[in-house]
């Protein structure tokens, strides 16, 4: 939530600011700015909407001057979406900037407290505090001031500071949010991410929680709060440009979903060598994971569907019980785990507040965490015991699509290590599923030639008010995506719902013309599932089947999209890929801004 840029070197800092808040829009989009330092004053403009207003407001930052600044685009907490509330916040003066990311909890303290000092706020923000607290304490040494203002916050910050009186320098902090330095020549970069800052260098610094990046022209300085400076390797960032970029595609959603066989391939060929599925990445010895008595995945949203899916898959491969929990409820439910249990967090950005939260409860109770994340250096990546990355490469669209399928992806190669280490996957079993495994981007493929099939039933349903999705087992798990991906981002109310469960209530809600979408790619739960249909069309639905090509008489109980026949894991992989699809032609013809859809931001830093 939030993206934060800074520049410093010998440019017009404008246009990078434009263009890196642009590549970091999916972090919010409620509003957006920038600060200046012209030489003369703190130059900031600001703008509620899209940051396509900010851009024309000043031709893409080619009105601006100044060679050292800051930007901010919002997803708005404290305080609704308008120009006042966006960042950067001054302080009263005017002599000081301020860019953050994240909560500061003890605000409304500090705000009364300033207050009382007479010091008059403008915005609604958490964020202005900070600004007010440098003016205040500031007595001529600003990363001196930093420090002090720091110990004063509570909450969850990153922030880039910068001061009239200093056209030199760009102070950045950080703790919890996350912050990288981009290192170039003569200049330096501040970003929320990579991304920002790819088409200018690869070369990064990553700053931990309270280190303090002191940025000029020709170097970056990095201390502690107790001003010892802090050595760092430098990274090279392995993502290309051109992977956060749209590449012809209207939608980085579409791209991303057409990037999926590529994806899973490059997520699955390195850990398969010989026939075999290696975790190099688990440091578990086989007498550690035979210890286990129960799996606990965490994680929200899409990531959560993705547990969801490994409950039924872990449970019937490993025979261990597994519970897929939302993080957001974990933490707070006294939950029973312990050294026993092993604990599986799931997340593309690596840094969703409550996952984090929920995965350091996890450890605190003595559980093993593995994590599965996208986003390399990211929090969760870094304090989880594990982790396993997904070679997605950047996802943009804050629906995930590509992220969630090479999820899954890791799932399946979990199940078979796991499989082969505690001998209930049979040799002739892990044989066929590897190999199977290794075809599954050729039948992605396959499933992504189909649709225009897809576009002409999303053509017929994008004016519906309600569409239900439905399935059992791992079809459920599935369904529950297929939900969320369509009322993410087409604003159609949508519910998912377990075909058996229907009838205990929500048959209720289906009428006339009521669309379904039916997945029943489950050999042994056909019969139950055409059952479920039925009851459904008795009532008017309007029925859309998910089916596998083995079964062409699918065709006869609903209009049904085939995907090929593979074996049961591995099923979601090929029938999300309609589900995506579906959503996507549905928000497109409803003129939907599928990218940056209503209230969403892509990673939610706050819980
Ligand atoms: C899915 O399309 C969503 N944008 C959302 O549910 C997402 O999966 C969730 O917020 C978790 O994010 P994470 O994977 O970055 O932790």
């Amino acid at each position: 939530m939030c993206g934060i840029v800074g520049y410093i070197g010998c440019e017009q800092a404008g246009p990078f600011l434009l263009d890196g808040l642009e590549r970091l829009e999916y972090r919010g989009y409620d509003s957006a700015g920038v600060c200046l330092n012209t030489g003369s004053e703190l130059f900031v403009k600001k703008a509620k909407g899209k940051l396509k207003v900010l851009k024309d407001l000043t031709e893409n930052g080619k009105t601006l001057h100044g060679t050292v600044g800051i930007g901010h685009t919002r997803w708005a907490t404290h305080g609704e979406p308008s120009d006042v509330n966006a960042h950067p916040h001054l302080s009263e003066s005017g002599r000081f900037a301020v860019v953050h990311n994240g909560i500061i909890e003890n605000y409304q303290q500090l705000k009364d407290y300033l207050t009382s000092k007479g010091i008059a706020f403008r915005s609604e923000t958490d964020t202005e505090v900070i600004a007010q607290l440098i003016e205040y304490y500031y007595k001529g040494d600003l990363v001196d001031t930093v420090i002090k203002v720091l110990e004063k916050l509570e909450g969850s910050y990153a922030l880039g500071v910068i001061s009239k009186d200093n056209p030199d320098e760009i102070i950045a902090v950080r703790k919890e949010s996350p912050l990288i330095i981009g290192l170039g020549e003569n200049e330096n970069y501040l970003a929320s991410d990579v991304t920002a800052i790819l088409s200018r260098t690869k070369t990064i610094l990553r700053l931990e929680n309270n280190e303090i990046a002191i940025l000029g022209r020709d170097g970056v300085k990095i201390i502690t709060t107790d001003k010892d400076e802090v050595h760092k390797d430098t990274e090279t960032v392995e993502w290309d440009v051109s992977a956060a970029e749209k590449g012809g595609y209207e939608h980085f959603m579409f791209k991303e979903i057409m990037e999926q066989p590529t994806a899973i391939a490059e997520t699955i060929s390195p850990r398969i060598r010989n026939g075999r599925v290696v975790l190099d990445e688990i440091k578990l010895s086989d007498e550690e994971l035979k210890q286990f008595t129960k799996i606990n995945i965490l994680a929200c949203g899409s990531a959560y569907h993705v547990g969801v899916v490994a409950k039924y898959i872990f449970e019937k491969m490993l025979r261990i019980p597994v519970e897929a929990d939302l993080a957001s409820e974990f933490r707070y439910r006294d939950p029973i785990i312990n050294d026993k249990t092993l604990t599986i967090v799931i997340s593309q950005s690596g840094e969703t507040a409550d996952t984090k939260e929920a995965m350091k409860e996890a450890q605190r109770r003595g559980s093993h965490v593995i994590s599965i994340v996208n986003v390399v250096g990211s929090a969760i990546a870094c304090e989880s015991d594990d982790v396993i990355y997904t070679w997605a490469g950047p996802e943009i669209a804050v629906a995930t699509t590509k992220a969630y399928s090479t999820q899954l992806a890791v799932i399946y190669l979990m199940a078979l290590y796991f499989g082969e280490k505690l001998g209930t996957v049979v040799p002739e079993e892990y044989t066929a599923l590897v190999n199977e495994l290794e075809m599954l981007p050729a039948k992605i493929e396959k499933v992504l030639e189909n649709k225009a099939k897809i576009q002409y039933l999303a053509s017929k349903y994008f004016n519906s008010r309600d569409i239900f999705f439905i399935g059992r087992n791992i079809d459920y798990a599935l369904s529950l995506e297929g939900s969320l991906k369509l009322k993410e981002i087409s604003y159609i109310h949508s519910e998912a719902y377990a075909a058996g469960e229907l009838k205990h209530g929500t048959i209720s809600l289906i009428e006339k013309g009521t669309p379904v979408i039916a997945l029943v790619t489950h050999e042994e739960l056909i019969g139950k599932m055409v059952s479920n249909i039925e009851e459904v069309k008795t009532r008017g639905a309007q029925v859309m089947c998910i089916a596998c090509d083995d079964h062409p008489e699918m065709e006869q109980v609903g209009q049904t999209i085939f995907i090929p026949k593979v074996c049961d894991m591995l099923l979601p992989s090929l029938a999300v890929i309609p589900l995506q699809l579906f959503a996507y032609y549905v928000a497109s013809l409803k003129g939907c801004d599928i990218d940056k859809p209503r209230n969403l931001a892509k990673s939610v830093t706050v819980e």
